[in-house]
């Protein structure tokens, strides 16, 4: 027990309350959800639980609550006064206690949510906008790496960073690396749900493609590997989107070679110095066609131009390889760019990893160890597009002329091709493959949450609007790890919502939506892992749930 410090007498009280449940009598009168909790995870586990360090009520103490709840979550949205709050929260130590934790709130009926990293865009993880009470299931206290070189191959639990599983891979080997994403401070167990693309996408695709087994906790408690789970199940969990069909303990992923040196550059140009866009445009014709070693995105963002507004556009490059091959490939096939042996600096892959965590550049290494992001945070709405034909110079002005509207707007096309383009569409519930030239990410953010939030939401809104005729259509494909409520959401226990998701489950997942609403039918027919956009199962086995 965790009962060493002295403690304020409010607390104390509410401490001893806890310490008779575990080690005397069980209170029959305590109704306290989490004391019922407690009850039975003590009954299902032969585990002891420190509770002041795995349980937090805002009740005991609402400070302590409060910065748990926000430890990880990365859209202050979702953080207001108005947004509804876990009942509790409770950190697993162990995997039996996920396991109990899945059993206790089935029995006691309580609603749960479950987090990794807390990036979900639209707050899932952390939020319930549909049902009353609910609890939150933090796995960042399930953090473990182990790193096996000779079998080209990690286990890593849930609540770890993308930033710590570089770390311990590049601490073994040099020439190892795995294709997770830019940001280092995601949670490998609800990333790779999404798909997880990063740097590496186009040499060896996504990290969900790299996946070699996991362990699960499904709808009855049970913890499941590849095998015991079988393939259908093990399908639908590599990109078929958190929280649907289970929670993710580990992955088992398979390590892929990178070279000892990697080149990376960033070239910026003011909307001036492109007019025309004709380096833009050329961007579009082949930067799906490069080598698959090379990826170059583009950043769009506004910037002052002596008083006026204008957009800056940055080609950020990273290249599997040395500055005088990465030249040579320039030169064949992106001269416009105009790419110079002094834009380009070498560099091993795990230092390529810190700037695209947000550390500035130099930052040792270790700081992919720190759990806490260098993002700052702010309030949030994004949305994404796939790309499949060429943008006309005249919609581009058009994007531009809207972009000056919104300061903080910043826009990333992500180039597709190489390995993405021949992985078929059925692999893995990502669909979004062969015939993508590009992915548009829209994101716009804001530090105050007053009256102009709904100006900025509007806004962004407004921009993919305009966007529509340029991109994807039949359906207007999205980025599941994108998350985007406006495409659409889920009722509490509407029986229609089968019908209503085929719309947001087509742009997430295509075909692919089908036969994830037959897999959750068969695994959680009473669809108790369920949000705002978890795959529903069809309706008439819901069992009047
Ligand atoms: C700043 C930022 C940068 C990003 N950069 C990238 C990028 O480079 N590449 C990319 O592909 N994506 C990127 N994303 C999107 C990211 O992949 C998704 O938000 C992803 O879902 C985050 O996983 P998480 O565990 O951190 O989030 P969480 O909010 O914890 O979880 C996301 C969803 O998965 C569920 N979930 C969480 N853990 C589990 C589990 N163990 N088992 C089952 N379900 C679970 C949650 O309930 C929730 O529905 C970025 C997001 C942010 C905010
Ligand atoms: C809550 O915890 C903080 C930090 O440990 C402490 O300073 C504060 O006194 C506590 N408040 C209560 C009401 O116990
Ligand atoms: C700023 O905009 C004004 C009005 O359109 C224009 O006259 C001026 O030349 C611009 N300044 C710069 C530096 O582009
Ligand atoms: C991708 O699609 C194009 C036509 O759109 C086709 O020519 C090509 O063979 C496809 N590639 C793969 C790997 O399927």
């Amino acid at each position: 027990m965790g009962i060493s410090k002295p403690l304020p007498t409010i607390s104390c009280i509410w401490l001893l309350a806890l310490y008779m449940i575990f080690y005397t009598i069980i209170p029959t009168s305590s109704t306290s959800l989490q004391n019922g909790f407690i009850k039975c995870l003590h009954r299902s586990t032969n585990v002891h639980f420190q509770l002041d360090k795995t349980f937090f009520t805002s009740k005991r103490n609402a400070t302590i609550f409060n910065e748990v709840l926000e430890s990880t979550a990365q859209n202050q949205r979702y953080l207001t006064k108005s947004m509804p709050k876990p009942e509790f929260i409770f950190k697993p130590v162990h995997e039996s206690h996920v396991q109990a934790s899945i059993i206790c709130s089935k029995k006691l009926g309580i609603h749960l949510r479950v987090r990794s990293g807390g990036h979900d865009y639209e707050g899932l993880s952390y939020v319930s906008q549909i049902e009353t009470p609910f609890i939150l299931i933090d796995l960042s206290k399930l953090r473990q790496i182990s790193v096996d070189i000779e079998d080209n191959s990690v286990w890593v639990q849930a609540g770890a960073t993308t930033g710590e599983l570089y770390y311990r891979i590049a601490e073994k080997s040099k020439i190892h690396g795995f294709p997770a994403g830019y940001c280092t401070s995601l949670g490998i167990g609800g990333h790779i749900t999404g798909g997880a693309y990063g740097a590496l996408m186009r040499k060896f695709g996504l990290a969900a493609d790299n996946v070699l087994d996991a362990k699960i906790v499904d709808a009855n408690g049970e913890l499941l590997d590849r095998t015991a789970m079988g393939e259908d199940l093990f399908w639908a969990i590599r990109g078929g989107g958190g929280a649907s069909f289970g929670i993710i303990l580990a992955w088992k992923i398979k390590l892929v070679p990178v070279p000892e040196t990697v080149t990376v550059f960033t070239i910026t140009k003011t909307l001036e110095q492109d007019a025309g866009t004709k380096i833009l445009s050329k961007w579009q014709r082949i930067a799906d066609n490069l080598v698959e070693e090379l990826i170059i995105r583009v950043l769009f963002r506004v910037a002052r131009n002596s008083g006026n507004k204008t957009v800056t556009t940055s080609y950020i490059g990273q290249f599997l390889g040395e500055k005088g091959t990465l030249m040579e490939v320039m030169k064949k096939g992106f001269p416009e760019l105009g790419l110079t042996h002094d834009d380009c600096t070498q560099m091993s892959w795990i230092e390529s990893i810190v700037p695209n965590g947000g550390f500035p550049t130099g930052s040792p290494i270790e700081v992919l160890l720190q759990a806490k992001s260098p993002l700052p945070k702010f309030y949030f709405k994004a949305k994404s597009d796939f790309i499949k034909e060429h943008i006309p110079t005249l919609g581009l002005k058009g994007m531009f002329k809207k972009l000056v509207e919104e300061d903080a707007s910043v826009l990333v096309w992500t180039p597709y091709g190489g390995m993405m383009s021949k992985i078929p569409e059925s692999e893995i519930p990502f669909p979004h493959r062969n015939g993508t030239i590009f992915k548009i990410h829209y994101f716009t953010s804001w530090l105050v949450n007053d009256k102009s939030s709904k100006k900025h939401i509007k806004w962004i809104r407004e921009l993919y609007s305009y966007m529509m005729p340029y991109a994807s259509s039949n359906p207007r494909q999205a980025y599941v790890n994108y998350r985007d409520l406006d495409l659409g959401k889920n009722k509490k226990n509407s029986k229609k919502n089968y019908i209503k998701a085929q719309i947001w489950g087509g742009k997430y997942f295509k075909n692919n939506f089908n036969r994830l609403v037959k897999i959750k039918t068969k695994v959680d027919p009473e669809n108790f892992f369920r949000h705002e956009q978890s795959i529903p199962p069809l309706p008439f086995s819901t069992l009047g749930s």
